[in-house]
């Protein structure tokens, strides 16, 4: 098989992480301190897959271009594809055919994150070299995703966020194609949403005799498009950290798994592990819980935190209750002015200012 590239979809509108996309790409937002699209460009590179394409959208581009540069720290090189308007999937991969050209690559959906990588399965595309390889796995709520049929291990039927899902098996968001899949998403119509979709592309191929192989994913996966399944991956990358304190600890203490960067401060605190804490950070008189985030040049003081993501340059002061299971933008103040003690969620955009009663 020739040399394959990587085509990552950076694009899309980011509707449901609203507001801190109104700002910011949602495939920026980073989970455990990295963004989640770095995560992709590095399982790309360690499959071996260092040509890649990053489709990015005009509201986002910019900032996708200066967040990854030309690739080079990721051993990879890098070149962008401007995708006009999110007109979905198959029109984004059309949207790189000049890029793709003849080779096979493998797409890989900018918001997607999984554990094992991609390295097994890149194998697999190079050893039975199918038409297609898809990835597969089963989640609760198939309705929310392209949904696969099987017949022993052969795809019968591929169809995007059914109301009457065939089965619980969704398709995650990295594919493998050979260049006939350009053919196949020029021969689709828009889906309902009025969007080209990949799913129907590839079910094009499987209508035209082309074969197209299912892998079931092992270890986890998650598509970081939603509140819910940000701190859900938060939680998953956080499982495997490994504990490193650079930073400087005054009167503090750390338990379990936890990363301290250097330039910042811990006083009087106490941060309970899996957690991160980002360069120059200052913690003070305030309690960090598992399963959090926290990114650079943030301030807490008087506040307990637990089970969220707090992005750079945010502030969070003598909250004197638990905030738990949030995603606060970037330079995001938080402030209590007085009030009883009750436990707040939050999907606060970016320099939102918010003072609780
Ligand atoms: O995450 C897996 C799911 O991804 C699959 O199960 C579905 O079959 C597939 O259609 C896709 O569904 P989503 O609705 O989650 O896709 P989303 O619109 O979130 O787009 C996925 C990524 O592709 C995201 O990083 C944005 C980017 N994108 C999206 C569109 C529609 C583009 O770059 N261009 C586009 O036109």
């Amino acid at each position: 098989m020739d040399e394959l590239k990587g085509l990552i979809l950076s694009g899309g509108a980011g509707t449901r992480l609203r507001p801190i996309t109104h700002t910011s790409a949602k495939q920026l937002v980073p989970v455990a301190n990295k963004p989640v699209l770095f995560y992709g460009i590095e399982a790309l590179v360690e499959a071996g897959i260092s040509e890649i394409g990053i489709i990015v959208a005009p509201e986002t581009g910019d900032e996708i271009r200066a967040a990854v540069g030309d690739g080079e720290r990721f051993g990879a090189s890098v070149t962008y594809i401007d995708q006009d308007q999110p007109l979905g999937l198959a029109h984004a991969v059309l949207t790189a055919e000049e890029f793709i050209g003849a080779s096979p690559f493998v797409m890989y959906l900018g918001d997607n994150l999984l554990r094992e990588g991609i390295t097994d399965l890149v194998r697999a595309f190079r050893e039975s070299e199918p038409d297609a390889l898809i990835l597969l796995t089963r989640v609760d709520d198939p309705q929310s995703y392209g949904v696969a049929e099987l017949d022993g291990d052969q795809v019968v039927r591929l169809v995007e966020k059914p109301k009457d899902p065939p089965s619980d098996l969704a398709l995650v968001g990295v594919y493998m194609f050979k260049a006939s899949i350009f053919d196949a998403a020029r021969a689709i119509e828009p889906s309902g949403r009025g969007e080209l979709e990949i799913t129907d592309a590839i079910q094009a191929l499987i209508d035209g005799g082309d074969k197209v192989e299912p892998h079931i994913v092992q270890g986890w996966w998650k598509d970081a498009g939603r509140l819910e399944d940000m701190l859900d991956a938060n939680r998953l990358v956080l499982e495997d950290l490994v504990t490193r304190i650079d930073g400087e600890l005054i009167d503090s203490q750390v338990d379990g798994r936890v990363v301290v960067e250097e330039g910042a401060v811990l006083e009087r605190s106490v941060v309970r592990g899996p957690a991160v804490i980002g360069a120059g950070t200052r913690i003070s008189d305030s309690y960090v819980g598992p399963y959090t985030s926290i990114d650079r040049n943030v301030v807490i003081t008087g506040s307990e935190i637990e089970h969220s993501i707090v992005l750079e340059g945010s502030s969070i002061r003598e909250l004197h209750t638990r905030m738990e299971a949030s995603l606060l933008g970037k330079n995001v103040s938080l402030t209590r002015s007085d009030g009883m003690p009750k436990t707040l969620r939050f999907l606060v955009g970016d320099n939102a200012e918010i003072a609780i009663p």
